[in-house]
């Protein structure tokens, strides 16, 4: 066989200004270019020791089982959803965004029964029709996105919808890949049994290890099952050896992804998580006056509105395919399209952790008018840039 030759590694330079990854803080690269040591050395048990508080701190939780799982936000879900559905529990799910529907498929994969309460894609959960749905489907587990990346809405009105849960004896599990570190997210506080959460959203870490955290209640359930985890990778009951007191060997740790957290978290601890969330609101308040300035508007309604995942209606005509192109080619920026309902029909436009900055919102505002102009829509792009200077105090 003829040997490959392949070229040293040159991507290009781009400002990611989309649903995930973000940009990536130095130090949190730099940090990734630390030696490895054993995932069992006492050295890494310290290491272990710094993620765990910090993300406790990060959801707002005294749970003593807040680890970061090995893998992509994908994997936390499915620890939570897969740990805590047995065989037979109906679970209810949401029905308005992309990621409803992954819970489901999870759900059905570990042999339970996914059951919906709808809303419109853009729109969150009503109370009343989660009330309605537990009286419908009396389920055993209730799972809700907080931050649905796949429309740009935020669900407000959580510690209402656990404390519906708990009147009916079922565990929560809350979706925070794209809220953790950016928007207010209590756990303790709000009630929330299991949250899980993506590193490469807010926290602006690469992926490969994904924070989830659970109360003792859910970890009782888990580990009274009548069956075994179908995956023995994220059974939590067998993980427990290696984050729990044991320390033990369960498999090899992605040391340098547990860096990378532990630096990015670090830097969550050093600005303060309140005044983080507050950045991120200021931040893509000053886009979303931008865009709105230009002529645009964000699909869902301001007491919805999700700052880390901006999602902007396209003026009629134009191609979401050929602004996406745009501004990649022309400017560097990453920003994506619409999902499912929303395909065709909305820009997603992220401002998540270090891509949370000043100057990143006002080059992706000029950017977006310029990429609008050249599709001949009527948008104004100034007024926009003058509203996004105001509101960031220049
Ligand atoms: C709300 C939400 N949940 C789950 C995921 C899955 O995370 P990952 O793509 O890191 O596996 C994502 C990813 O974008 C997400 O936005």
């Amino acid at each position: 066989m003829e040997r490959p030759r392949v070229g040293e590694l040159a991507p290009p330079d781009r400002l990611l200004m989309g649903p995930g990854p973000s940009e990536v803080h130095p130090r949190v690269l730099r940090a990734m270019s630390t030696p490895l040591v054993g995932h069992l050395d006492p050295s890494f048990i310290d290491v272990m020791d710094d993620v765990q508080d910090l993300l406790r701190y990060a959801f707002q939780t005294e749970n003593q089982w807040t680890i970061p799982v090995s893998g992509t936000g994908s994997a936390s879900m499915e620890a939570a959803i897969g740990n805590l559905t047995e065989p037979g529990d109906t679970v209810l799910v949401p029905g308005n965004g992309y990621f409803g529907e992954r819970m489901a498929a999870m759900v059905t994969r570990a042999g339970g029964d996914p059951v919906f309460v709808e809303a419109p894609w853009g729109e969150p959960l009503d109370p009343v029709a989660v009330e309605d749905a537990f009286t419908e489907y009396r389920p055993d587990l209730f799972a809700f996105v907080h931050a649905e990346t796949s429309t740009g809405a935020k669900q407000p009105n959580v510690p209402e919808l656990t404390a519906i849960a708990h009147d009916h004896d079922a565990l929560v599990i809350a979706d925070t890949v794209t809220s953790l570190g950016g928007v207010e997210l209590r756990v303790d506080e709000w009630g929330i049994d299991v949250a899980y959460a993506g590193p490469q959203k807010c926290l602006s870490c690469p992926p490969g290890a994904s924070p989830l955290t659970l109360n003792d209640r859910a970890m009782a359930k888990i580990c009274t099952r009548d069956t075994p985890v179908r995956s023995w990778y994220l059974d939590l009951s067998l993980l427990q050896e290696y984050w729990g007191d044991e320390r033990a060997y369960h498999h090899t740790a992605p040391i340098t992804n547990v860096y990378a957290l532990r630096e990015a978290l670090r830097l969550v601890a050093e600005e303060g998580i309140e005044n983080r969330w507050e950045r991120h609101r200021r931040m893509a308040g000053a886009l979303k006056a931008g865009v709105e300035a230009m002529g645009l508007e964000l699909n869902p309604e301001d007491d919805w509105w999700l700052p880390s995942l901006n999602a902007v209606r396209l003026p009629e005509g134009v191609d979401d395919d050929a602004v996406i192109a745009f501004l990649l080619e022309e400017y560097g920026i990453e920003v994506a399209g619409g999902l499912g309902d929303l395909a065709g029909d909305v820009l997603r436009i992220g401002c998540m952790g270090h891509s949370a900055r000043p100057g990143n919102v006002l080059t992706l505002v000029a950017a977006l008018g310029d990429a609008l102009e050249a599709q001949n829509a009527a948008v104004e792009t100034s007024a926009g840039l003058d509203a996004t200077r105001t509101l960031l105090g220049r």
